[in-house]
């Protein structure tokens, strides 16, 4: 593979799967011999600890990273609360610092072969009263990887998704389809339908899995689909 391999996760919505997923990209792209790092720049619900503010994603994408990282430059926008970021921020009496987030993802970059960035919710989530996910992401320069949580109601969430992130005007490197629940029996057929209408690649479908497992997950994803943008 060459080129840069950095992407931004997003999702359907909140809970659908985008730390897993993003598990198995960082995976998937360390097996291949890149050194990898992993980011949730703004993350809320965030307890403390004698460290520092600490979140679970965070901590998760961290321990995952093919090199050392600082909890800071993986996080750089911890906030207490788990509710919308802007509202969140607010309640916090901060701002979501762009330029921070851009300087820790900036120092992620130089250090790492591919930096996969998880994001907060969904697509259109504000940060701030003029700011949302879509701007950072294009602000960032990076393509989106859109994880579709397969449920009841997700064909319309992931075509509304894959049509704002074109306006965002972000390119989409591919979806993945995540079986987030046991028993939800249309998996195919949705697979099938979203298929034929989001023109960028499938990148995998992960399985229902009763354990968070970053390798098994990564054999579920195509990661040299996102070189080929
Ligand atoms: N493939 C899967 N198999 C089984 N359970 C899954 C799978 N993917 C996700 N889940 C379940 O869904 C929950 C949400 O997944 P995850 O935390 O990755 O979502 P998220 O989109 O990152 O959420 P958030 O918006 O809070 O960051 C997990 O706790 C897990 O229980
Ligand atoms: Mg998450």
């Amino acid at each position: 593979m060459t080129g840069r391999l950095d992407c931004f996760v997003t999702g359907t919505d909140t809970g659908v799967g985008k730390t897993w997923v993003s598990a198995g990209l960082m995976h998937g792209l360390s097996a291949t011999g890149l050194r990898v790092a992993g980011m949730k720049p703004v993350a809320s619900g965030c307890r403390k600890s004698r460290r520092g503010p600490r979140n679970d994603d965070a901590e998760i994408l961290r321990s995952l990273a093919s090199i050392p990282v600082d909890y800071a430059l993986v996080n750089p926008v911890p906030l207490p609360e788990p509710i919308a970021p802007h509202i969140a921020a607010a309640r916090a009496g901060v701002v979501i610092d762009m330029d921070a987030i851009r300087a820790a993802f900036r120092q992620l970059q130089a250090r790492a072969d591919a930096v996969v960035v998880e994001g907060i919710g969904g697509w259109r989530v504000p940060l701030s009263e003029a700011r949302s996910t879509a701007d950072l992401v294009r602000e960032l320069g990076l393509p989106a990887v859109l994880v579709v949580g397969l449920r009841l109601g997700c064909i319309n969430h992931a075509l509304l998704s894959v049509e704002s992130i074109a306006a965002s005007a972000v390119t989409l490197a591919g979806w993945v389809a995540n079986h987030l629940l046991p028993d939800y029996s249309e998996g195919a057929e949705t697979v099938n339908y979203l298929s034929e209408r989001i023109a960028a690649p499938l990148i995998g479908v992960v399985p229902y899995l009763e354990q968070r497992d970053p390798e098994r997950i990564a054999t579920a994803l195509s990661v040299e689909l996102l070189s080929a943008r």
